[in-house]
């Protein structure tokens, strides 16, 4: 690997600066992922390994990322599963037949990791492309997540339907919950075995939870997974919006990472997770509207928080927002890259 810092961050080794990628740095705030994107429909784009390729490429050509992130979707795995997903312009992704009953659940496939084999083709393919310039970072959802949209049937504010199957039918929920996992254990290997050469697991949502249905709903899944995974040399991140709260349990779960939303001080999380135990984070994506000269004082800010710490990865909260100047995200990734500890 030519530029493994990435890598060594991630394991906590000595790095000369934070090495640096954003969460949805291949998407809507690049010209260029809509000179493709007008062209095919999303599903199209995730499933046409070419083309999932040339998506995942565009942060690396144009920002000089340290790693690229696998174009796809949290949302894949429950398709394979048996939900009807489609994504419309403007409403997000959608489940044609949510899961509401007992019945719904039964019928949620596990044995699926064949229907998925288009994301190891991608893999291959980026490989391919990348030339060992840099990582490539593959990942799915986390149960709670996936279980959400599903109950849900698309994105939601309040998770209601979800919480009231919890609180009223946990035996239910945990059914669902574990096939989730099961298969999410199946894909993560897949996509270690094709190629990826780190992991993240996305429990985006996980910030609606309470402390206690946090540890039985969601960390109890996410730490299933990780304990079943080939990951001799594949770090794996764990990322939650909530992480400034749920950190310590995040840790029990035994990621490489914790991947951390901008409410929390860095450096406080850092300092109470094991030794060894790296932290991703925390620029609020909202700073990347701002002046550049914010932008700069923001980041340096946060490096300054960190100086001295090995196990520090350089990134958003959250996803870079659709109508974020791309030379906002350019200016940040250079200041990054001009900074050395
Ligand atoms: O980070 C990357 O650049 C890699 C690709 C990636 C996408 N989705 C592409 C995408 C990744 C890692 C994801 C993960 C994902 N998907 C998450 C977890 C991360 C997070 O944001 O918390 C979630 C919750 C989803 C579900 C999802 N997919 C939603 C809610 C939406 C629509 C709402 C939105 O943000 O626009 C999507 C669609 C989606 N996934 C797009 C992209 C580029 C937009 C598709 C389009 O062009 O219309």
């Amino acid at each position: 690997m030519k530029n493994d810092l990435f890598i060594r961050a991630a394991f906590s080794q000595p790095t000369e600066r934070p090495p640096v990628w954003m969460m949805r740095q291949a998407g809507r705030f690049m010209k260029e992922y809509w000179d493709i994107k007008n062209r095919y429909s999303f599903l199209e784009m995730c499933k046409t390994p070419e083309i999932a390729a040339d998506v995942t490429m565009l942060p690396v050509d144009l920002l000089g990322v340290d790693a690229a992130i696998l174009f796809s979707d949290i949302l894949v795995t429950a398709e394979a599963m048996g939900g009807q997903l489609s994504f419309e312009q403007g409403v997000g992704p959608r489940f044609a037949n949510p899961v509401r009953n007992r019945a719904d659940a039964e019928a949620l496939q596990v044995d699926v990791v064949d229907k998925l084999q288009y994301v190891a083709g991608a893999i291959q393919v980026i490989q391919q492309r990348l030339q060992g310039r840099i990582p490539l970072i593959g990942f799915a959802g986390a149960p709670f997540t996936v279980l959400s949209y599903l109950v849900e049937g698309g994105s939601s504010k309040d998770f209601k339907r979800t919480k009231l199957l919890l609180h009223n039918e946990p035996e239910l929920a945990h059914m669902i919950l574990q096939k989730i996992a099961d298969v999410t254990v199946d894909y993560l290997n897949m996509q270690i075995a094709a190629g990826v050469n780190a992991l993240q697991l996305f429990d985006s949502w996980a910030l609606a939870l309470a402390w206690d249905d946090y540890k039985r709903f969601a960390h109890h899944y996410n730490a299933y997974i990780f304990s079943k995974l080939a990951r001799e040399g594949v770090p794996v991140i764990s990322f939650c919006k909530g992480s400034s709260v749920f950190a310590p349990i995040m840790a029990e779960a035994g990621p490489d990472v914790v991947s951390v939303d901008w409410n929390a001080d860095l450096r406080m999380v850092k300092d109470s997770l094991p030794q060894g135990m790296a932290v991703q984070g925390n620029l609020d994506p909202f700073v990347l509207y701002a002046d550049k000269r914010v932008i700069k004082e923001r980041i340096l800010h946060l490096f300054d928080g960190m100086r001295g710490q090995n196990g520090f990865i350089f990134n958003l909260g959250h996803g870079i927002m659709p109508d974020i100047p791309f030379d906002n995200v350019k200016y940040a990734i250079e200041v990054v890259k001009e900074f050395s500890y």
